[in-house]
């Protein structure tokens, strides 16, 4: 499958298809594993759908990862609008899912309907939510209108700080229990996929089990139908948070810092440019311009 997806994709005139709720619930049948990362620019977006990730979710985590912000709260609409133009326009065949930040979709409804659209009409293929039964009407609104909606609960960090913080979740028989119900009722509500996030990995394979939506993990463990990473994070790019769950498969702040230090030392010691990096005028006008431009 991924080497006839990538032999396809080295051939420009070979049509993409985009990834569909109705693939992605295939992946689950098929138990085949999904794989999310996060993504938040146009080029690595590029660079994730060409190697066959199915999911780029432009994740509110953009607050943290591109602004430096402290939190995902303070991210807004308007600044998660322009992450995501970037995502869609590299994207071609993996589906795009705009994480909507907060106080975009916790008013109402009508403001949920109504921001969701915002970001269909930028080029995401779905919508997340972090939140659990409270958000069942809300789901089931965003449907109706044909709005795809990824479910996220267990850890959510947008109000980690009203309830235990950042801890593993799903600890106890009484929040395993909770968190079963919880995304019973996301898949009730009519959601195509739910990000576990931090969950016990037991909790979260009999989730993953007995769902027919698929359950997509981060720090969930190995039993759930996918998993999804801050691209910063596995990248080795963000060296702020290191999370357990995180796997490392690049060392790339080090090697830009590298890169950079390297570039800014050629500069300095005026080895960079060289011959090969600049372009020359004609040699006759060259003349007639050292003629003219000398000093009398
Ligand atoms: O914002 C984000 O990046 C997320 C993922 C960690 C699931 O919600």
């Amino acid at each position: 499958m991924q080497q006839r997806y990538q032999k396809n994709y080295s051939n420009t005139n070979t049509r993409i298809r985009k990834n569909s709720v109705y693939d992605i619930l295939t992946l689950k049948k098929k138990g085949e594993k999904i794989a999310v990362l996060t993504a938040y620019d146009y080029s690595t977006s590029l660079i994730c759908d060409k190697a066959g990730v199915d999911i780029l979710l432009v994740g509110d985590s953009a607050g943290m990862v591109m602004l430096g912000y402290k939190s995902t709260m303070p991210v807004g609409i308007g600044e998660m609008l322009v992450f995501c133009k970037g995502v869609a326009a590299g994207t071609r065949r993996a589906m795009v899912v705009a994480d909507l930040p907060f106080g975009s979709y916790q008013p109402s409804t009508a403001a949920a309907i109504k921001n969701a659209i915002r970001f269909i009409k930028v080029g995401c293929d779905a919508v997340k939510l972090e939140g659990g039964v409270e958000l069942v009407d809300t789901i089931k609104a965003l449907v109706s209108v044909g709005i795809p909606v990824m479910g996220h609960i267990g850890l959510k960090p947008q109000t980690s700080s009203l309830w235990e913080g950042y801890k593993v979740q799903g600890k106890t028989k009484d929040s395993s229990v909770k968190l079963i119900a919880e995304a019973r009722a996301l898949e009730q509500a009519g959601v195509f996929s739910i990000v576990l996030e931090m969950v016990a990995s037991e909790v979260a394979r009999i989730i993953s089990k007995n769902l027919s939506v698929p359950v997509i993990g981060i720090g969930s463990g190995s039993g759930c139908d996918g998993q999804v990473l801050v691209l910063h994070d596995m990248l080795g790019i963000y060296e702020d948070i290191r999370p357990k769950f995180v796997k490392r498969y690049a060392d790339l702040s080090n090697s830009i810092f590298q890169a950079v230090s390297r570039y800014r030392s050629d500069v300095k010691s005026a080895k960079f440019p060289e011959e090969q990096n600049f372009f020359h005028m004609n040699s006759n006008d060259y003349k007639e311009l050292q003629k003219n431009t000398r000093k009398k």
